[in-house]
């Protein structure tokens, strides 16, 4: 097969990974990449909004099947743009990627489902939603609309948090179109994980869950970003809650898209908020979740490439995956100023030392190689540094023994990722 992969972050650099040891692939391209995707695939330098160029690159190179990684093109419509030209992707249409797309239109659907999610209401004008919050009193949480880069949530322990966060949203333009309109919702109480389904219209097959740390600081403090690590499995969320989740949340929102005629292929990722009485849905994203792919994949058995293709064919009903019964881990190395100011430029090494540490992988997020060959920070994250192992503790201290490794005196990693996962085991030696 002639693989198309778009993207250039540690998610696509893991799904190239993937692909690429594939026995069924003949050649892999990656559109635009990075240095390290490089080392797996042929990186072309198209933008992953450049739907022309793209197509026009997929026909040309007889693609069998393209694989979006980020949802910028998917909610775009990049699905439409090659099915039009008659080239696979793999990946939900334009319209089903509303479900990460508008998050009125995902909690409308969950309503409409019987998914559990926090009660919420949807607010075009300003002055209705202010009373809203006013009556509603806090915790409360208020949302833009549409796309934020993962930035138009506020979780506002105050009132005049609420307020603010309206003003921003609505009154401000902080989001521009994407918060013209809100939805203000419950605020949930619990611990977050992710769960994730590869999806052909109408069947779904689990891909196991993780945990993501959005803070940038230890102890889940500081500001939000796209996600400092994440580990897999998640002993707070076992395999038996989440086939409760699949068939409670997952399977029933593919149903729904299936009637309405916007069948939804691709992966589907649901956040969810395991409560005191059941998890419940947070949001729907259309796509793998960065850097939880980049603890996921490494401990999938199975060839990747067939299950997509599969998905893309409808086939998924008899289908079955393979995962290694092992822990995995991404410690996210970022640059000095994430997420509000990542520096640039500055220089990377030992990496090679770093990789050597048994059952360590290195994926590259934000990396430029100069003529020379050297690396540099080109973005806010911009390093995975993951590992597998017997367990959690294993795999860690893998992974932490990589990053000792890596010369970046610019960049910064937390040092307590997979923390959770770590607690139960922990509490008992404490205990016993
Ligand atoms: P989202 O962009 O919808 O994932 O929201 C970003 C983050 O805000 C989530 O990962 C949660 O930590 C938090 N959040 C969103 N909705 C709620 C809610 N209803 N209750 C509590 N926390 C929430
Ligand atoms: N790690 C969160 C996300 O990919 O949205």
């Amino acid at each position: 097969m002639h693989v198309l992969v778009i993207g250039s972050g540690g998610r696509e650099h893991a799904l190239c990974w993937s692909i690429a040891a594939s026995p069924v692939l003949t050649k892999l391209w990656c559109a635009p990449g990075n240095p390290g995707i490089g080392q797996v695939a042929e990186c072309v330098p198209i933008g992953p909004m450049d739907f022309p160029s793209l197509v026009a690159f997929a026909q040309d190179n007889e693609i069998d099947l393209v694989v979006p990684g980020p949802e910028a093109p998917l909610v775009g419509g990049i699905v439409d743009a090659m099915e039009a030209a008659g080239v696979p992707c793999i990946g939900p249409s334009r319209a089903a990627a509303q479900l990460e797309g508008s998050k009125a239109f995902t909690k409308e659907l969950c309503d409409a489902a019987g998914i559990p999610t926090a009660q919420w209401e949807r607010f075009d004008d300003a002055a209705a939603a202010r009373e809203f919050v006013r009556r509603r009193g806090a915790p409360i949480v208020v949302k833009a609309d549409g796309l934020a880069a993962g930035k138009g949530v506020v979780v506002a322990s105050t009132e005049t948090e609420a307020l603010a966060a309206i003003d921003a949203m609505m009154e401000a333009g902080a989001f521009g179109q994407a918060g013209s309109s809100v939805v203000i919702e419950e605020c949930l109480e619990g611990e977050e994980v992710s769960l994730f389904a590869l999806c052909d219209g109408t069947a779904a097959l689990p891909l196991g869950a993780a945990q993501d740390h959005k803070r940038v600081g230890e102890g889940e403090t500081g500001v939000n970003t796209g996600g400092m690590g994440a580990y897999s499995p998640t002993p707070s969320f076992p395999d038996i809650a989440q086939e409760t989740a699949m068939d409670g949340i997952i399977r029933p929102a593919l149903a729904e898209m299936a009637r309405r005629g916007t069948p939804f292929r691709g992966v589907l990722y649901a956040g969810l908020m395991l409560t005191a009485s059941g998890a419940k849905l947070i949001e729907f994203n259309v796509r793998f979740g960065d850097p939880e792919c980049q603890a996921l994949l490494p401990r999938l058995m199975s060839d990747l490439l067939p299950a997509l293709q599969a998905a893309y064919d409808g086939e998924l009903a008899n289908f079955d995956l393979r995962w290694r019964d092992e822990a995995s881990i991404a410690v996210v190395m970022a640059a000095r100023g994430y997420p509000e100011k990542p520096e640039r430029g500055s220089e990377i090494g030992g990496l090679e030392q770093a990789a050597a540490v048994p059952g360590v992988l290195i994926f590259h997020a934000g990396t430029e190689a100069d003529t020379t060959g050297r690396l540099h920070a080109a973005g806010g994250r911009v390093l995975n540094i993951c590992a597998t192992g017997p367990d959690l503790r294993a795999a860690r201290d893998a992974a932490y023994a990589a990053v000792r490794e890596v010369d970046w005196p610019e960049g910064f990693c937390r040092q307590d990722i997979g923390w959770r996962g770590l607690a139960p085991a922990t509490d008992k030696k404490a205990a016993g």
